[in-house]
Order: structure tokens, then sequence, then C-alpha cells
């Protein structure tokens, strides 16, 4: 069935929000704030529905022509190639302020924004699926697949991959360069069997690092060489693991955090225990990937005391300062409990979803501390997804 709908907000998955008649919520992708559309119901609950735009009757300001070729083509790898690049900055610092409003029941500071280094050709890891071979992104909340030769959001050494690169009978790839040191690498899912690739480009199959093998890259980014393997999480651009190395360390000087015990949970390959944490006596980094915590054993030094384990059971110890950087999930309360338990003075969330950021958000104000500052850092231009950092300050 298809209606016409006007879209009023941006939902936090990047999805435009509008009201059918009946009163239900409706989500459309690929819609922008005052779009009037006419949409098919793809999905119907009590609540809310989903639909599909058929057609844009008349276009909200923010709306533009998506600057990559492969979004006609259907292509839902960056959820928001449709708008401008001032309408994607206020959906982002309204989408935040509401999560923190909303979710966590903070009336927050003013939300800062920091542009990301670059708008286009800034990822240095992407994992793209595979059909027939190349590389595809998969369809806007769908499992079927669109086939692309080049990526705009890619970094340009991923170029000759994408364009010529042959990926055998692998369902998926990693793909990862090291913007700053030219090294290339490819991890097949599961298997890297036929795989033709630009040469000096280094493989491996998942299958492969199960059994212990390895693969890694060497990243510089923050005045430090980074070996980031296959299966480790890195930050999406080395400028933009620097940039968020400063925002956290401005604000950590600003409040004249203590220099005895730094934690830092979820620390992966070390970036923030190899950086601010050079100001600490002690550094305690807990993480649960092996490959990221081999990767850290070899970023950092001998004061870095490593715990390859989930934050969960970690047995907290008191700290100065806790950095956490969780995956999308957020901290949750088993997170914002062992930060609670640290005593910690001075504390600094990055998070990557901006609802968890609100979930935890309430957390962290029932565990005691209050919300001082809070920056989007934007790291992953042309998509939905934010990168925000928060300073929490404990109350006496
Ligand atoms: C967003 S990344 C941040 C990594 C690092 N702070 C950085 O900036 O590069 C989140 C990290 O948390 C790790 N992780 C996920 N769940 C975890 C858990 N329950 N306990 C410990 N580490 C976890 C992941 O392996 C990943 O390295």
């Amino acid at each position: 069935m298809s209606t016409r709908v006007n879209i009023y907000d941006l939902a936090v998955g990047g999805e435009g929000v509008g009201r059918l008649k009946d009163g239900r919520v409706i989500f459309v992708a690929g819609a922008a704030v005052n779009d009037e559309l006419v949409v098919e119901l793809t999905e119907e609950k009590n609540r809310y529905t989903r639909g599909e735009i058929i057609e844009v009757v008349s276009p909200g300001e923010g709306r533009r022509q998506p600057l990559c070729r492969h979004v006609q083509a259907g292509c839902g790898g960056c959820d928001w190639q449709h708008l401008s690049e001032e309408a994607q900055v206020d959906a982002k610092i309204s989408t935040v302020k509401g999560a923190l409003i909303k979710l966590g029941s903070i009336e927050p500071p003013e939300v800062g924004y920091v542009a990301g280094p670059e708008s286009l050709r800034y990822r240095t890891t992407v994992r793209v699926g595979i059909e027939n071979g190349r590389p595809a992104y998969r369809r806007s909340r769908s499992n079927q697949l669109v086939q692309v030769s080049d990526c705009p959001v890619a970094h340009p050494l991923m170029d000759d991959i994408f364009a010529q690169g042959f990926f055998g009978t692998a369902n998926e790839v990693t793909i990862r360069v090291g913007a700053r040191t030219g090294d290339r690498l490819v991890m097949g899912h599961p298997n890297t069997n036929d795989f033709e690739l630009p040469e000096g480009v280094v493989q491996i199959g998942q299958n492969q690092t199960r059994r212990g093998a390895n693969a890694h890259i060497v990243e510089e980014a923050a005045g430090v060489e980074w070996q980031i393997s296959a299966r480790s999480f890195f930050q999406s651009s080395p400028e933009g693991a620097e940039m968020l190395v400063a925002l956290v360390a401005e604000w950590l000087t600003t409040h004249d955090a203590g220099e005895q015990v730094l934690v830092d949970l979820y620390s992966g390959v070390g970036l923030f225990s190899g950086t601010v944490g050079d100001w600490f006596q002690k550094v305690i980094a807990v993480e649960s990937s092996t490959s990221a915590v081999n990767d850290a054993a070899n970023n950092l030094g001998a004061h870095v005391a490593i715990h390859r384990m989930q934050v969960e059971n970690w047995i907290p110890e008191l700290a100065d300062v806790v950095i956490a950087d969780p995956p999308r999930a957020g901290l949750r309360a088993e997170g914002v409990d062992v930060v609670r338990k640290t005593q910690a003075p001075h504390v600094v969330l990055v998070s990557c979803d901006a609802g968890a950021l609100g979930r935890d958000s309430a957390l962290m104000n029932s565990a005691g501390y209050e919300l001082d500052q809070v920056d989007v850092l934007d790291m992953f231009p042309q998509t939905s997804h934010v990168e925000v950092v928060s300073g929490w300050i404990r109350r006496d």
C-alpha cells in the first residue's frame, strides 16, 4: 500500500520519521527533514511502520543529489549521501541532544561539533560483501547486494583493490590500509581461496586467523606507529584517531585530571594508553579481543598493564581517570558499574551510537557523575554514524 507522508525528523539510526494518518510513526530510509513523499509500506507493527520511497513529491531543504553513483543503484553503504553536509551536521547534533534528553533524562550542555578530517576518501578499513567474486555493499535494510567497483568514502589506497580485486568464493572481505605507511591487507571471510589482488596486498583468511595465523598493517597516528592486525579494531582514519585523542587530551588538561592511574576500558590496540597514557604513572588497559591485545602488547610501553578480559569481569582498581570507548551497545549497566567502582573523579566516555550514549548517560548520572562536556566528532561523513566524546565529573 502506498501513502503520502511528511518527514519531520531523523531518527538515531538515520531514517526519516513521519506520522501516518492513523497516528503510527513511519520510518523511511533515504528521507530528509521536510520531505513530502509517497512511500510504500514495507513493515507494519502496532506502534510503528516502515516505508520505502516511491516518489519525492517535494524535497526538504537538506536534500541533495547523492555524491556517489552507487546510491542510485541501491547501495546502502552510506545512508546519508542524499543529505547536504549542513543537514548531516544539524541532524547529528540534534540526534545526540535528543538522545541525551529523551534517553538520558539529562539537559545537556551545548553539544559541540568537530568536523572530521575529510568528508570523502577517509575510511582506512571497510568491510564489504562479495557477489560473484566482486565487492558489493548491502542495500539499505536488506541482505541483497549491489556490486561496486569504487567507493568514494574508502581511502584511495583501496582504489585498485575495488576496481581489480577478485575475491573467489568469500562471502565478505575486510580491506584495511595504512594511509601513512602504504600497507595494505585483505582478510577473506571465511577464506582467501582464488583471490586475485594487486601486488603487495597481504591476504589472510579469517579461518587462518582462527587457527592462530596473523597478518597486520602498520599505521602512523599521533606520533606513534600502531600495529593493527586483520581482526583488531582501529578508528576510521589516522586523522580521525588523532582528532579523537586531541579532544580527550584537551578535556583532561582543562580539568586538571590526576596523573597517577589511568584506566583505559575497551582499549583496542592501545590508542589512548599509548598517547594520553604517557602522562600517567600507571596505565591499566582492559580489552577482550586477543588480536587487539597482542597488537597492544607490541604498541605500548612497559608501564601499561594489559588485561585480556571482558570489562564486566575486570576487578576495578582506584583510578584518577577512566577513558571508556565501548562498542556500539555502549557501557550498559555492567560497564557503568565498573567505572563507578574505580571512583575516578574524571571519566571520558567515547560513544559510537547516540542511543547507547543516551542510555549510558542515564546510568552515569545515577552512578554519581555529572555531564560536563559533549562533542560530536564527525568521523563518518555521508553516514548517520556518530562518534561522541563526553566528559564526566564525579559529584562529591
Ligand atoms: C570502539 S573499539 C575502541 C578501541 C580503542 N579504544 C580505540 O580507540 O582504538 C571497542 C573495543 O572494545 C572491545 N570490546 C568489545 N566488547 C568488550 C568487552 N565486553 N570487554 C572488553 N573489551 C571489549 C573490542 O574488541 C574493541 O577493541
